[in-house]
């Protein structure tokens, strides 16, 4: 049984902000050559590894240019680095700080590939198991593309232990929601429809398989948050209010002496 999700706002295809390849400085390293969006993309494509292909490599930049820059940019599943370089070419053209992408064992070609892109700084490569990286990652997420693991259990740990670093607003996307091409639910679609759809309250769809089997949510600020800001809202309102008063009080006791 497939779970039909409907798409609330999907993510459009964005211009590629460079046309051709150019020269760029960052901070961590000298001059150094932003490729084009098409070289990348040939790049990745070239990469043998069956992982992340076809269109979902340039879906995973375009949502990566969606985040604002206020949260960190987190991969689990490195492998050979093809959605990797997708997700660090995103934050090299937009001047952002480095991804982090964590895997629990390191392939051969990893480095090869990642500076055949160019991206290299903008990697921040953590060999352990994403568990572990977890339990001492303190600095809020705002992209959190979860493709490790794929078992249920697996999955389930994922977002039991990283799903509370997301800043509101933030972003969590899952591949192989089902496998691609699948017509019932596997492992990652069962831990999916157990932990997140279970939470409409924290987490809305966003995108639904526009690109192979990503799926994508946004996590939704909380109700203390909303009543938070209400609040503040009011409260900004009111200190207004009696400071105009106080104005307008004032004047009139001068008036008067
Ligand atoms: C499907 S591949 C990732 C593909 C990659 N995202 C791409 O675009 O090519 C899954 C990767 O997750 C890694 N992995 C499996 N279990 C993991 C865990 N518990 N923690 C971290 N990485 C894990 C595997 O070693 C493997 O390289």
């Amino acid at each position: 049984m497939l779970i039909s999700l409907s798409i609330i706002d999907p993510l459009s295809s964005r211009p590629n902000p460079l046309e051709k390849e150019m020269p760029s400085q960052n901070a961590s390293s000298p001059m150094c050559t932003i490729r084009s969006l098409q070289k990348i993309l040939e790049i990745i494509d070239a990469i043998p590894e069956n992982t992340c292909g076809g269109p979902q490599p340039r879906f995973l930049y375009d949502l990566c240019l969606r985040c604002t820059g206020k949260g960190a940019i987190v991969e689990i599943g490195t492998d050979a680095g093809k959605s990797t370089i997708a997700l660090a070419y995103a934050q090299q053209t937009r001047r952002g700080a480095p991804i982090s992408t964590i895997d629990i064992v390191e392939h051969a070609e990893i480095e090869t590939n990642l500076s055949r892109a160019n991206v290299t700084v903008f990697v921040n490569r953590i060999v352990r198991s994403s568990r572990e990286v977890a339990a001492s990652w303190s600095d809020p997420i705002e992209l959190l593309w979860i493709d490790g693991d794929h078992s249920y259990k697996g999955v389930c740990e994922d977002i039991e232990s990283w799903a509370d670093k997301i800043l509101p607003g933030g972003f969590m996307a899952f591949h192989d929601y089902p496998a691609m091409g699948g017509k019932v639910l596997g492992p990652v679609g069962r831990a999916v429809y157990a932990k997140i759809l279970s939470r409409p309250d924290l987490w809305r769809v966003i995108a639904d398989r526009q690109a192979g089997s990503i799926l994508v949510f946004e996590k939704m600020p909380s109700i203390v948050q909303m009543e938070s800001g209400y609040a503040a809202k009011r409260f900004e309102k009111a200190s207004f209010f009696l400071a105009g008063l106080r104005r307008r009080l004032t004047n009139k006791l001068r008036r008067h002496q």
